[in-house]
């Protein structure tokens, strides 16, 4: 069904963003392609000295910003052979007042930092990160979704693209961010997830790149993730790969638990087995300030959350999901255990829903007002040009 949008524009400085485009029918949107393909990438390779302190990405739009389309790689590039790659995962909304806003980027440039840190890329400086994004979102603002109707999604990728056989770290680096719009992530009402854990599956373990947002952590998980979904569950939830018995997050979000005594518990991160994420420190957070939580960040086991009164995963994409229950499985699918919360979300899950979902879609003015250190506005493009000259 096509659907029009009044025109809204950011009144910001006189700035002004393009208006959602007409004839969309958003609320269709799922978290996906979606069909569409939106105007521009941000693409920049550079090469590296191997150690990463000579290079020096770009922030040359009339450069960097290019049609979206096809990357060229040699068959010999490191990230086909060694997966040498890392990718975050931000939205941008657009705001009740037509501006467009992105939640807590830093935090995603400060964790590719990391991982670039780690693989042996070389580091994209903030700096370089948030005016990439920012040009992307400007370039595509006509494909933010209108306000309240989901989020343009921007997938930023640092890729080891140099030719080589050795297994060494990549004498070309690529940073690439490409956008596509998504859905809200409910529609009509926020529905709880089944989540069955699968004993003998684990995502990372101690000394491994759990921690790192690495695109070779997710292959790994698709058989058993079919597996789960075959048997009519929403997720998997992965297990401490030490014990078996703790559990440390889904597939691509992390666990919480709400206790009786009102404490907030999700997996800590000290064994560097777990993504961490923005949507959780930002949970952590905002559960202690505006619900009188105690947060607290510790080994939390299978049979602990037996007492637990209400759980949730919670990530970019998944925004916060309730979780109805959890199926406890062998390997052959055989359920041993089942722990139950109920078939839709309990009522601190709900309040941290909608106190998120309010800062980040800029519906909450109150909250949005208090968190604006969370949020980053992105300048128009005239006003960009003003603001240079
Ligand atoms: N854990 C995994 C494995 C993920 O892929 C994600 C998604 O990015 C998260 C947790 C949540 O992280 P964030 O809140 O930064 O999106
Ligand atoms: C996200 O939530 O942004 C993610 O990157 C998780 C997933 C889609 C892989």
């Amino acid at each position: 069904m096509a659907i029009t949008h009044p025109r809204v524009w950011s009144i910001r400085g006189g700035g002004q963003h393009a208006p959602p485009k007409d004839n969309i029918d958003w609320e269709s949107f799922g978290f996906g392609l979606n069909n569409v393909r939106t105007d521009k990438m941000w693409l920049d390779r550079v090469s590296t000295a191997g150690d990463g302190d000579s290079t020096h990405y770009s922030t040359d739009d009339s450069q960097c910003l290019v049609p979206l389309g096809d990357l060229q790689l040699s068959p010999t590039a490191t990230v086909l052979n060694y997966g040498q790659a890392l990718f975050e995962g931000l939205k941008a909304c657009r705001r009740p007042d037509g501006s467009i806003a992105i939640f807590r980027p830093d935090k995603n440039a400060q964790r590719m930092a990391q991982g670039a840190e780690r693989f042996c890329m070389p580091v994209v400086p903030e700096r370089t990160f948030l005016h990439a994004v920012d040009a992307v979102v400007r370039e595509n603002a006509a494909w933010v979704p209108p306000h309240g109707q989901g989020a343009l999604y921007l997938r930023p990728l640092l890729m080891g693209t140099g030719e080589g056989l050795g297994v060494k770290p990549s004498s070309e680096s690529t940073f690439c961010i490409y956008a596509s719009p998504v859905g809200n992530y409910f529609k009509g009402g926020i529905q709880a997830i089944r989540l069955q854990a699968v004993q003998g599956f684990s995502r990372a373990a101690a000394g491994g790149s759990g921690a790192i947002k690495a695109s070779g952590n997710y292959a790994p998980a698709f058989a058993v993730q079919r597996q789960v979904k075959q048997r009519g569950f929403d997720e998997v939830l992965c297990l401490d790969a030490a014990s078996g018995e703790a559990v440390e997050e889904a597939g691509a979000s992390n666990f919480f638990a709400i206790f009786p005594d009102n404490t907030i518990v999700t997996p800590s991160l000290q064994q560097e087995t777990i993504l961490p994420g923005v949507t959780r420190q930002s949970i952590l957070e905002l559960a202690a300030a505006e619900l009188g939580l105690t947060p607290v960040e510790r080994r939390l086991t299978l049979e602990e959350l037996k007492q637990a009164k209400e759980a949730f995963c919670c990530g970019t994409g998944a925004c916060i999901s309730p979780v109805g229950s959890i199926s406890v499985a062998q390997a052959d699918g055989n359920v041993t255990d089942e722990i139950v919360f109920g078939s839709s979300a309990g009522p601190l899950t709900e309040k941290l829903f909608r106190m998120l979902t309010g800062i980040q879609t800029g519906s909450d003015a109150t909250l949005s007002q208090k968190y604006r250190h969370w949020i980053h506005v992105v300048e128009p493009a005239n006003q960009k040009v003003a603001a240079e000259r």
